[in-house]
């Protein structure tokens, strides 16, 4: 089973990390293939409690080697201070590799990025705030500057130029701000070029002998399916695709040798940031979600919005993904709610929908139908195998996944690593 894909199945948050970390023993590669540090993935390993923005989750698990590949936008400075922050907890760094054709991400991304939100106003994004948009724009404007420009500086100088040129006009004739000088970025840049030149390889070409040789590689989406700037709810999505086909032309490895598509899903639904977002609870089902599921952004730390689970998403994510698997977070969450309600199709102006609109408007204002389960008291957090979940908890997860097109291989009842009801074996 040597290629699988996991991806976050709603708007992030899922719990991809620990995901990861569970089938990290097993796995050789560990790739990042899309999105940059607006990720925030937290792994819980016993007493330690681990956040990685930038990094694969991968790194933490010893042996393992993990990739950033050329889908990436990487902000150099934030690499530097999480490999160094690892290190120093004992984290062995040493194998990583980056993608030469990976983009950077430079000080005028991120200011354009919250000068941008700024002026949006009212229709604000509320983008982490990190370069993200502005990285990807240069990209596909073709100004961008990629992990090989590094060493040419006098390539790099030109490119930087280029991509000031206009900059800077919009900078300081638009947004008020002062103009950004050619050689504070140049000379910053290439404070990093010796530190980094060991690391920037052609990962494409590594990862497919990898896969030849028989290894185990892990593509680790950043985001999820609701933030793919195709196929989530565009505008309010990042500027990257966070879905399994990212996983392809974010690394360069063809989507036939993708064996496994796991897709993770939480029991119940969150966003951070702004969009539609059908089943949100502004009440104090919101409120219990939001504390008994710790919902504050591992990135930015912001509240996230609460709301149950959405079925239709779901399937949504099993269609455009080629889900072969979910995994299931955050079902202990739920316990000590009497009810639970799924929402399973929509009210669209008077009418019964059971996908994911096409039309956005339509999304804005569709009204969830739900279903409602019964409850379950007793904790399950030290849960082990499916039998010895409550019945009802057994049947939550047997209703959701009739309603969601993939099979629930796995189950998390709680943070840490051992928290985990397995089903069926997710690289078998
Ligand atoms: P990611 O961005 O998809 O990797 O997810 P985050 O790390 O941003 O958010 C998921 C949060 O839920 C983290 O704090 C995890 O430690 C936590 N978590 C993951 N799985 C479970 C679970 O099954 N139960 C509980 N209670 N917490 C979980
Ligand atoms: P992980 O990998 C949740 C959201 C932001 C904002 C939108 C665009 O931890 O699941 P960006 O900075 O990417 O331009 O912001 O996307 N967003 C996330 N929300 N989890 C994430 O990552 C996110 N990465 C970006 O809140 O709404
Ligand atoms: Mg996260």
């Amino acid at each position: 089973m040597p290629g699988i894909v996991l991806v976050g199945a709603q708007w992030g948050d899922e719990g991809k990390g620990k995901a990861t970390d569970l089938l990290g023993s097993r796995v050789d590669y560990v790739v990042k293939f899309n999105g940059g540090n607006n990720a925030g993935h937290t792994v819980v390993i016993g007493d330690e409690k681990y956040a990685l923005h930038l990094l694969p989750s991968g790194i933490l698990t010893p042996g393992v080697t993990p990739v950033i590949a050329n889908g990436v936008v990487v902000d150099i400075e934030v690499l530097f201070d999480e490999l160094t922050a690892l290190a120093a907890r004992g984290v062995d760094v040493s194998r990583l590799r980056i993608s030469s054709d990976a983009h950077v991400i430079t000080a005028y991304h991120r200011t354009l990025d919250r000068v941008t939100e700024r002026f949006l106003g009212k229709r604000q994004i509320g983008t982490t705030g990190r370069g993200i948009g502005p990285a990807y724009a240069d990209k596909i404007n073709r100004v961008g500057i990629r992990m090989q420009d590094l060493f040419d500086e006098n390539i790099l100088r030109q490119k930087v130029e280029g991509a000031l040129d206009q900059k800077n006009h919009l900078l300081v004739k638009v947004y008020n701000r002062r103009a950004i000088s050619v050689d504070e970025i140049v000379d910053d840049l290439l404070t990093h070029v010796e530190r980094l030149r060991p690391m920037v390889v052609d990962t494409s070409l590594e990862l497919n002998r990898a896969l030849d040789r028989g290894d185990t590689v892990l593509f680790e989406g950043g985001q999820a399916t609701m933030l793919d700037v195709d196929h989530g709810t565009y505008p309010f999505v990042t500027s990257s695709n966070a879905t399994s086909g990212g996983a392809a032309t974010g690394s360069g490895v063809a989507p036939n040798r993708f064996d496994r598509i796991i897709a993770v899903v939480k029991a119940y639904t969150t966003r951070v940031g702004a969009g539609p977002f059908p089943t949100e609870l502004l009440d104090e089902s919101g409120e219990f979600l939001r504390a008994a599921g710790f919902e504050f952004g591992t990135t930015t730390g912001r509240p996230r919005r609460t709301g149950w689970y959405d079925a239709p998403i779901a399937r949504y994510a099993a269609r455009i993904n080629g889900v072969t698997d979910f995994v299931l977070t955050k079902l202990d969450v739920l316990t000590g709610l009497p009810r639970i309600p799924v929402c399973v199709a929509y009210d669209i102006d008077g009418e019964r929908v059971d996908e994911v609109p096409a039309s956005q408007s339509d999304f804005h204002h569709a009204v969830p139908i739900y279903e409602e389960l019964p409850g379950w008291e007793d904790d399950i957090s030290g849960v082990r195998s499916f039998d010895e979940l409550p019945m009802a908890a057994q049947d939550y997860v047997l209703a959701v996944e009739e309603l969601s097109g993939a099979r629930i291989s796995a189950i998390g009842v709680g943070a840490g690593r051992e928290a985990i009801v397995v089903r069926r074996d997710l690289l078998a």
